[in-house]
């Protein structure tokens, strides 16, 4: 069962799992000073095998076996371990006598969350939703905001960050598609990889999550994603990757769902073959919390730790496992394997030689105020700027008469929901809206756009309408010189949304009164606009995390030029989306393949209503002298980028390719952002991943890049394309383990 599912276990099923693991008297552990496997010169590999010598048979249970960090009433009354951090998602006993610390668990992506059901929560910085960092297309700052987050996981006492979702975005309307990286695997990977390298950064684990196909959250736990193996190393498994290679997280999260027919967590293809195998990776799975559906076939596919008792039906690690290894249905060297796994990855990632330590529930407000920098600076670059006529926008700071209508933009700014829920100092600025408890609280930080915009402009009347009387709005807005719409939808973990805003008629109305209308989003994910053509501006802020106010009247007014890209495809209507109808029950078939995103709308010859990778500014830029070479087997392309406006901004020039009986007409092969002052111009030189121009092949077990020519083009989108040139490239065959 999941989070969501919430039933009632028996006493002994609990007693059984924590007859098992046997929890240590205290929290903190030291590595004795003469065991051999402190010596950090040694390899992790060396130091796991000296301290797995000494390690009785429970204690090795122990590692395997891990247990939500707060009390689960519903769960036969469960108790978190004393030794949890409050209000955690999990924890694992460490074993005091060889040394070895607990790991202590937080989710998730955008920060240190607190558990819905704990009594108490710590207020921590969130940054801006996964997906609104993708936007930036800055793999700089992913990672600055990884150690941001990473670095308040370690001063909050946890060393297993539960971060890094990197789903690729199939289905627009899935609920957690802003814990997420987007639709391209290239673009995902890289944002993704960068803010888990970030989180590592200080020593801790960081996951990498949900793998895999995990692309919906409707009937997450038993739904079957069917996908042919060669499309899914193309698309969704190919941005985990790309992550893994920019990262070596410590540990990957299995999803709740099965892919073709097995369940995540129990998949031997997913779990050994490709992530091992295929891949050289040395670190753990951990299972999703209730993911865990056996004891032997879940352990020989590949699973290492159990996570979030009691999360699953039974515990199926700790006792059921012990008596599966007393029956050789799994081998001591399998229960070997496994902890060693575990302990490999918390030498190699510094959990040994730099421990955690029991930390307060409040943070230093000093590194609260630096972490908010951060935040802000990372919202202000995701913000997409997606229309701008008559150049409504930046706003005048001399404009006399604003109405702002909506959103609860005189409160704060949207945040999503579920388990990666992170807690802002000053608590909730909305509190009472449903649902109250778990995926909820719908959540809004205090920090109000509405108080942002009247600094921005002090000498303006500004007014506010909370949106709820079509009549008041229309009338504030007619009486105003511009009207800014705040359309929010709240998006969370165990539920899927529509694509239909809530507030479609408003904005029409709005709209329909003052021409001069500016739309600002806060949305998990693309929504429908249909109003579009009937407003001046349109920003898309995601959910933008704790600064989030001050980010959006900073772009609104031009303190900010607008950076942000569109990770993902908006599109015009729902028969657009390769599955119209969906999300469904039980199987949904991926029969798309790897034509995901916009890659699907190019096939289909269909125009979104607006595409992948766009984004406007208030400068301008100008590409030329587009290049492209193909040297040894690698294709290097060169252009030049230049601002042509009379604003300092950044850009985002994407490189996209084509070739011969490809899923689609193009794909993502490269992109920088640029920062330029007026007049200046960059030269940019980038390579593009030579599994990006082939096409893998399950039977050769191989990428191929077939001879001949390919079509490489410059733009500011998917849809926006200012150069192209052709080159040829010769036949190369990449074996499945091949990496940069
Ligand atoms: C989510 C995970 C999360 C875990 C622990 C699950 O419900 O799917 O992403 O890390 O809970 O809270």
């Amino acid at each position: 069962m999941t989070k969501f599912m919430r039933g009632v276990a028996t006493a002994s099923l609990f007693a059984l799992a924590a007859g098992i693991a046997p929890l240590p008297a205290a929290a903190q552990q030291q590595t004795p000073a003469k065991a051999p496997w402190s010596n950090a010169r040694l390899s992790p590999d060396a130091r796991t095998a000296l301290v797995l010598a000494q390690m009785t048979e429970d204690e090795k249970l122990t590692l395997v076996f891990g247990y939500f960090g707060t009390d689960f009433p519903p769960r036969n009354n469960f108790k978190a371990p004393a030794e949890a951090r409050p209000g955690s998602a999990g924890y694992v006993p460490g074993i005091p006598r060889l040394g070895i610390p607990a790991q202590w668990q937080t989710d998730a992506g955008v920060g240190v969350a607190t558990q819905g059901g704990a009594a108490r929560k710590r207020g921590r910085t969130a940054l801006p939703s996964g997906l609104a960092t993708t936007a930036t297309w800055n793999p700089d700052l992913a990672f600055k905001g990884g150690a941001m987050i990473g670095a308040e996981a370690r001063a909050s006492g946890f060393n297993v960050m539960l971060a890094g979702g990197v789903n690729l975005m199939r289905e627009p309307r899935n609920g957690r598609n802003f814990e997420y990286g987007g639709e391209d695997p290239l673009l995902a990977g890289t944002m993704v990889g960068a803010q888990i390298a970030g989180i590592q950064s200080n020593k801790i684990i960081s996951t990498i999550k949900h793998y895999a196909i995990n692309d919906q959250e409707t009937d997450r736990d038993t739904g079957n994603s069917i996908i042919d193996a060669a499309a899914a190393r193309m698309s969704d498994l190919l941005a985990f990757q790309f992550a893994f290679e920019r990262s070596d997280p410590g540990s990957v999260m299995c999803a709740y769902n099965r892919v073709n027919g097995v369940h995540a967590c129990e998949h031997p293809w997913l779990l050994t073959q490709v992530l091992r195998k295929d891949w050289g990776w040395k670190g753990y799975v951990m299972s999703d919390w209730g993911a865990t559906h056996s004891t032997a076939a879940a352990a020989n596919a590949g699973l290492e730790q159990d996570s979030g008792f009691p999360f699953d039906d039974k515990p199926y690690f700790g006792a059921p496992l012990k008596e599966a290894v007393a029956k050789g249905e799994v081998t001591k060297a399998r229960l070997d394997e496994m902890a060693s796994r575990i302990l490999r990855s918390m030498f190699a990632h510094g959990l040994f030689d730099h421990p955690v330590t029991e930390a307060p529930m409040d943070l230093p407000p000093a590194m609260l105020a630096k972490h908010g920098d951060i935040s802000r600076a990372d919202a202000q670059q995701g913000i997409v700027l997606m229309k701008n006529a008559g150049d409504i926008l930046p706003l005048s700071p001399s404009v006399k008469k604003i109405a702002v209508i909506g959103g609860h933009a005189d409160k704060g700014v949207l945040a999503g929901g579920g388990s990666s829920l992170v807690y802002p100092v000053g608590g909730n600025a909305v509190p009472g809206l449903e649902p109250k408890t778990w995926p909820g609280p719908v959540m809004y930080y205090p920090n109000a756009p509405l108080d942002a915009i009247r600094r921005q402009a002090p000498g303006a009347s500004v007014t506010f309408v909370d949106g709820t009387d079509a009549v008041a709005a229309t009338t504030a807005a007619r009486d105003a010189d511009v009207a800014i719409v705040f359309a929010n939808q709240w998006a969370g973990e165990a539920f899927d949304v529509s694509l239909t805003l809530k507030e479609d008629d408003l904005i029409a109305a709005v709209a329909g009164a003052n021409p001069k209308t500016v739309v600002v989003l806060q949305t998990g994910g693309p929504v429908l606009t249909p109003w579009a053509g009937n407003v001046a501006g349109l920003l898309e802020a995601w959910f933008p995390g704790t600064q989030g106010g001050d980010a959006i009247a900073n772009v609104l007014f031009g303190k900010v030029n607008p950076s942000g890209h569109l990770p993902v495809t908006f599109p015009r209507s729902l028969d657009q989306l390769p599955k119209p109808s969906a999300p469904n029950k039980g199987d949904t078939r991926y029969t798309e393949g790897a034509t995901v995103g916009y890659k699907w709308y190019d096939a289909k010859g269909d125009t979104p209503a607006f595409p992948f990778g766009h984004g406007l500014s208030y400068t301008s830029f100008g590409y030329s002298g587009l290049s492209a070479k193909a040297a040894g087997g690698t294709l290097a392309v060169s252009f030049t980028v230049r601002n042509t406006g009379k604003r300092r901004g950044m850009d985002v020039p994407q490189v996209y390719v084509s070739g011969a009986g490809w899923e689609a007409p193009k794909r993502l092969g490269g992109f920088r952002k640029v920062d330029l002052a007026p007049g200046a111009s960059t030269r940019v030189t980038l390579t593009v991943d030579p599994r990006l121009l082939g096409m893998y092949d399950e039977g050769a077990r191989a990428w191929k890049i077939a001879p001949g020519s390919y079509k490489v083009m410059l733009g500011s989108s998917s849809r926006d394309v200012a150069q192209t040139v052709s080159v040829r490239l010769g036949a190369r065959t990449l074996g499945v383990g091949w990496r940069p």
